[in-house]
């Protein structure tokens, strides 16, 4: 496996597993593949852009002809798939480049995994596929239960590398994580939103009573395990990549506030998600049998993120600085205010 395809490679998990691979493969090409949506950076991939196992190609994933020639010029091995709509809230407002992406996008990879014979493609999937859990832990063997676009696109795209599993063969690989957070994560998710607020002074919207719950883990274990499936996992399986601990959002915004010495009165209760997915939990045994454990727990990988992004204002600066970041805001969250007790 020298030459790696990995698209979606300049947006938040992406760049960090671009920088993962050149520090622990030192002998892979990596070439990115990455349309740049408004989720993408270049700045995400500025300290290996003059690394000579680095290239980068600007290309949408739904654009076959563009993803053979890239596939034939340089010589790809193994594809692992990031590139994504990612974000729920986007999805209530506009489903289609969602699906379009998320489900035939990957159909495009998988057709050209298939012509060219990869030996692996590997799929960046997530544990929303599985809905809301109220109880228990879902296995890789659980049903789908999807509420969002968003999953439901994300799902599409799980089955349909399964299908190239069984009709053709395709050595595909499948990794369901947990919600990551770290360096380079677009500050539209809850957790770089809310530090980035914080920072500013400016209230945290939390939906609902704040009583939900998320697996949030750092995103360099979630690299560290895609990692171990890449090279390790066994072609048409599964794998869910997470911490096993949940945190309320509630208890993620007062750690937040208290690390950057801000007052919880800024913590402002908005109307709900619709459909808002209450908790979702992982059985993680099935990667843990293949040596993998989180390294961060959830204190240390909220304070590495807070620590990451009172560092590099520049980066998130100038997104939130944008016409498009401050339309999005807008449309999302004015007039939601409301006077819900917090759980
Ligand atoms: P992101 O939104 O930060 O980045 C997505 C990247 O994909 C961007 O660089 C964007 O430009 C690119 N992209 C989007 N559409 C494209 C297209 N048509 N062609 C080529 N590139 C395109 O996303 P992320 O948070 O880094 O998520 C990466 C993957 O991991 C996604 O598949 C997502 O579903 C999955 N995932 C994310 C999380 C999480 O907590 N962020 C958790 C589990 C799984
Ligand atoms: O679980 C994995 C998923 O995690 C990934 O597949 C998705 O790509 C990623 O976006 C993330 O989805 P979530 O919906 O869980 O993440 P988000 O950061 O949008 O929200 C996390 C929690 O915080 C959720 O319960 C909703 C809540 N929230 C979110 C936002 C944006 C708020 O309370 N206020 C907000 O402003």
């Amino acid at each position: 496996m020298n030459n790696l395809l990995i698209t979606g490679g300049a947006g938040f998990i992406g760049s960090n597993f671009v920088h993962h691979v050149m520090q622990t493969h030192p002998g892979y090409r990596v070439i990115v593949f990455d349309k740049l949506t408004y989720a993408g950076n270049l700045d995400n991939l500025k300290d290996v852009s003059t690394d000579p196992r680095y290239t980068f190609v600007q290309g949408d994933i739904c654009d076959a002809e563009t993803v053979k020639r890239v596939m034939r010029e340089q010589q790809i091995d193994a594809i692992v798939n990031f590139a994504a709509d990612t974000h729920v809230d986007r999805s209530l407002m506009d489903a289609g480049t969602f699906i379009q992406t998320d489900v035939y996008g990957t159909y495009v990879l998988l057709e050209a995994a298939k012509e060219f014979g990869v030996e692996r493609y590997h799929q960046i999937s997530t544990d929303e596929v599985y809905g809301e859990v109220l109880e228990g832990r879902s296995t890789e063997v659980d049903r789908l239960h999807t509420r969002s676009p968003y999953s439901a696109s994300k799902a599409g795209g799980d089955l349909m590398c399964l299908a190239y599993f069984t009709s053709f063969g395709v050595p595909v690989t499948i990794t369901r994580g947990s919600n990551n957070i770290g360096p380079y994560q677009y500050p539209e998710k809850v957790v770089p939103l809310f530090i980035t607020n914080a920072i500013d002074n400016v209230p945290l919207p939390l939906y609902g009573d704040g009583s939900q719950m998320r697996d949030y883990q750092y995103v360099q274990d979630h690299c560290e395990g895609i990692d171990v499936v890449l090279h390790h996992g066994s072609p048409g399986e599964i794998y869910n990549l997470g911490t096993g601990v949940e945190t309320r959002n509630i208890d993620m915004a007062q750690l937040i506030l208290k690390l950057l010495g801000r007052s919880q009165s800024l913590i402002q209760p908005i109307t709900d998600r619709p459909g808002h997915d209450r908790r979702y939990a992982l059985d993680c045994g099935k990667i843990q049998a293949l040596g993998w454990h989180s390294r961060h727990n959830f204190e240390e990988t909220i304070e590495k993120t807070v620590h990451w992004y009172v560092e590099n204002q520049w980066w998130w600066r100038k997104i939130k600085s944008g016409a498009h970041y401050e339309e999005y805001y807008e449309r999302q969250y004015a007039g939601r205010e409301t006077d819900l007790k917090l759980a």
